[in-house]
């Protein structure tokens, strides 16, 4: 495993040590005369980590940034948009922002056609020139965006039926929306560099997997081994 592990005692360390990172990151691509091209995440994970980078728009330089949602519930309605992890975006982030970032792409969940829909992201993504830095959390079964177990490590944008498991966990009351759209794990191991973060123990046997064990599609994460610039941010409860 040559990846960069950065573990910290608790996530009132890890996350303002993110934020900080991600500020110089931002700041070196700028120096390359590009705007960052960034592949963002959902999940309760990452809602500390919008709420520290909505307080700091400058520093971050976040109206330079291109945004990419990594997948999407499908099909939404007007009646579960509200689910939608654009609306999740647009509340914990983009909403609280005074200037708004260059590019907000997600994948429209209230798309008649999924597959024309994950084409378009695709090729939109390709369009701006690929991510720069793809951010990602973890799910408890080891799926990256909605890349569930068994997706193959070459796989694109697409849709996907969500596990059980998945909808129990994101889905804790009302009726849950069985599919999604998300990027590929092939789509993913493209970006220049990868940063993927996760805390508490529930997330501890999906990382040790994913980190220790030889790359295997039953854990989607475990594919990041194959690529030469990823760095894992974890809490103590992540990883002992
Ligand atoms: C979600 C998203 C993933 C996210 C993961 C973990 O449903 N599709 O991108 O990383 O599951 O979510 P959480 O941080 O809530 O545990």
């Amino acid at each position: 495993m040559n990846a960069e592990i950065l573990r910290f005692e608790t996530e009132a360390d890890l996350y303002p040590n993110l934020t900080l990172r991600l500020e110089l990151e931002i700041k070196s691509i700028l120096e390359k005369g590009r705007s960052p091209v960034l592949a963002l995440p959902t999940g309760n994970t990452m809602i500390p980590f919008y709420r520290l980078a909505r307080e700091r728009p400058e520093a971050l330089q976040v109206s330079t940034w291109k945004c990419f949602q990594l997948d999407e519930y499908f099909p939404l309605t007007a009646e579960t948009e509200h689910l939608s992890f654009r609306s999740y975006l647009e509340e914990h982030f983009y909403s609280k922002l005074k200037t708004l970032p260059l590019l907000r792409e997600s994948p429209n969940g209230l798309a008649p056609d999924a597959n024309l829909e994950c084409s378009r992201y695709e090729r939109k993504l390709k369009d701006e020139g690929g991510i720069d830095l793809a951010i990602l959390g973890i799910g408890v079964n080891g799926h990256i965006a909605f890349n569930e177990p068994g997706a193959p490590f070459d796989s694109r944008t697409r849709a996907i039926a969500l596990h059980a498991e998945t909808l129990r966990s994101n889905f804790k009351s009302g009726p849950a929306i069985p599919h999604a759209m998300t990027m590929g794990i092939g789509t993913l191991l493209e970006a220049k560099k990868i940063w993927i973060i996760a805390v508490s123990t529930t997330k501890r046997e999906a990382v040790r997997k994913a980190m220790y064990e030889p790359p295997a599609v039953e854990v989607p994460a475990s594919a990041l081994q194959l690529h030469p610039s990823v760095t894992w941010f974890l809490d103590s409860g992540a990883h002992g």
